[in-house]
């Protein structure tokens, strides 16, 4: 289609020309000569701003509208401006391509469309940084990472350029990591009260110092890329047999941009339970009152009487983001329920034996005992009489032997001696 319009568009300049000198052939109206003094400029890192003068020679009669649209017929456009811009990644060389006509009507002929394309990206191209990837945490700060290209020394020194609306101008990015493979740099970059904020993309190129490596760029639309901040778990409780959850969303997040999950664990059934939760809400409002800016969410058929663990995180949704991929680092973990720890168990188990061992050897002794008070000993009258009138070379020592049980019985036995004594004395 753009062959004919070109043949066309020069027909009718050459028809006009003559036309203009000869005053014999009648132009047709509806089409127009090409645009002038088409140029390219790069703004900031990567705003791509076409301008052009109105074509010479033109109708007067015409209300001059101007036809443009980038390499493939990608975005056309017919507006009344001599200008263009576009924010490109100039990864790549860009062109875009413009033509006058006399109407708004897409079906109208334009003149001859004249072309304008970016000056092609210097340096090798393997030597470009690759997977520059950039996430917007919590609203507040943006990391970027990438891996050296593949022709480079490992001594390059990387440098992180980057630039945004709310900035004025191109800043640099401070402290530049290594990450294992990658190679990352974080810069603040904070949300503004002003909601046109996020309509913006942020600019970024990657270069080397000594300019040996081609630059990549990247820009890094607001509305995605974002990763909030994990969510603050604040209660768990049971009501009626269902566990609720309580938590703080992360701040700067709108809790209707945000979706969630919410992971319980059971130690006894050894579960791990995912529930995916759109809309946090509980039924019973009476504790979303309880803490200021919280979100509740009923767990359903959680066991009460056992150990629970429960963690949430949380990503941006579609209806305040362009894209929901990026989950929030899980919450702190909170439990609620008995402590049914496994060690105790074990410990228990090992227990047991040992306490029931020393029930016995206890038990044993104390009917060794009852024994003895039951069926005394038969005296030994001999031992005894040596005893009583004390046998003056036995030494301390030889009593020091006797344990408890013989003094005990020696006790006894001495008192049915005595019996005994009075029984002879009597006789
Ligand atoms: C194109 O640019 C030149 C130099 O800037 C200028 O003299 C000329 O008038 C321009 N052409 C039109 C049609 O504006
Ligand atoms: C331009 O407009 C005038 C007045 O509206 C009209 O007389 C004239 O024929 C028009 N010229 C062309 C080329 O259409
Ligand atoms: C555009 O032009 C075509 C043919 O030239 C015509 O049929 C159509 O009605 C026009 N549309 C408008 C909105 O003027
Ligand atoms: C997240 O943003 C809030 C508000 O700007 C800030 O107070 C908080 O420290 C940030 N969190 C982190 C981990 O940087
Ligand atoms: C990078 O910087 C270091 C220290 O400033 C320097 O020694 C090294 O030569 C630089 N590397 C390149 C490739 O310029
Ligand atoms: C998320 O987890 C990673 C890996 O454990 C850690 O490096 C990072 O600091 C965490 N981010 C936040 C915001 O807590
Ligand atoms: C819950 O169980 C899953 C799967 O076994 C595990 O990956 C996760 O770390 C557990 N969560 C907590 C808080 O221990």
């Amino acid at each position: 289609m753009e062959r004919p319009a070109r043949l066309c568009g020069l027909w009718a300049l050459l028809l006009c020309a003559a036309g203009g000198r000869g005053g014999g052939v009648a132009a047709p109206t509806e089409t127009q000569p090409p645009v002038t003094n088409l140029s390219v400029s790069v703004e900031n890192l990567c705003t791509v701003i076409w301008t052009w003068d109105p074509p010479e020679g033109a109708s007067p009669n015409c209300t001059l509208r101007y036809f443009s649209h980038f390499d493939n017929k990608q975005d056309k456009k017919i507006a009344p401006e001599t200008h263009r811009s576009k924010e490109v990644p100039l990864n790549e060389r860009i062109c875009l391509q413009v033509g006058s006509q006399c109407s708004t009507n897409e079906s109208d002929n334009p003149s001859i469309l004249v072309e304008k394309c970016t000056p092609p990206p210097e340096g090798d191209p393997e030597s470009a940084v690759t997977e520059l990837q950039c996430v917007w945490h919590n609203l507040s700060y943006m990391k970027c990472t990438w891996l050296p290209g593949r022709n480079t020394s490992p001594d390059t020194n990387y440098t992180l350029y980057y630039w945004h609306s709310s900035l004025g101008k191109i800043l640099q990015c401070e402290d530049i990591y290594r990450e294992g493979q990658h190679i990352g740099c974080s810069f603040a970059l904070t949300n503004l009260k002003d909601s046109s904020f996020e309509q913006h993309s942020v600019q970024i190129v990657v270069k080397d110092n000594a300019g040996k490596i081609r630059p990549s760029f990247n820009i890094v639309p607001l509305t995605s890329h974002v990763k909030p901040d994990p969510p603050h778990i604040k209660r768990l409780f049971f009501q009626n047999g269902n566990l609720y959850v309580q938590w703080k969303n992360p701040q700067n997040f709108y809790s209707r941009c945000l979706s969630y999950q919410v992971e319980v664990n059971n130690s006894q059934t050894e579960t791990n339970d995912i529930f995916y939760v759109e809309e946090a809400k509980c039924q019973n409002s009476e504790f979303e009152g309880n803490l200021e800016g919280t979100i509740c969410f009923m767990v359903p058929g959680v066991l009460p009487d056992t150990l629970n663990t429960v963690r949430i995180r949380v990503r941006t949704n579609k209806l305040c983001y362009e894209d929901d991929k990026l989950w929030s680092n899980w919450s702190q973990a909170m439990s609620i329920g008995e402590n049914t720890d496994p060690t105790f168990y074990i410990t228990m188990l090992l227990a047991t034996p040992v306490i029931v061992a020393g029930a016995i050897i206890v038990l044993l002794l104390y009917l060794k005992r009852l024994k003895i008070i039951i069926f005394p000993p038969i005296p030994d009258p001999g031992k005894i009489f040596k005893e009583m009138f004390g046998d003056q070379n036995d030494d301390t020592l030889h009593w020091r032997k006797y344990d408890i049980y013989e003094k005990q019985t020696k006790e006894e036995t001495d008192s049915v001696v005595l019996i005994e004594n009075l029984k002879k004395a009597s006789q």
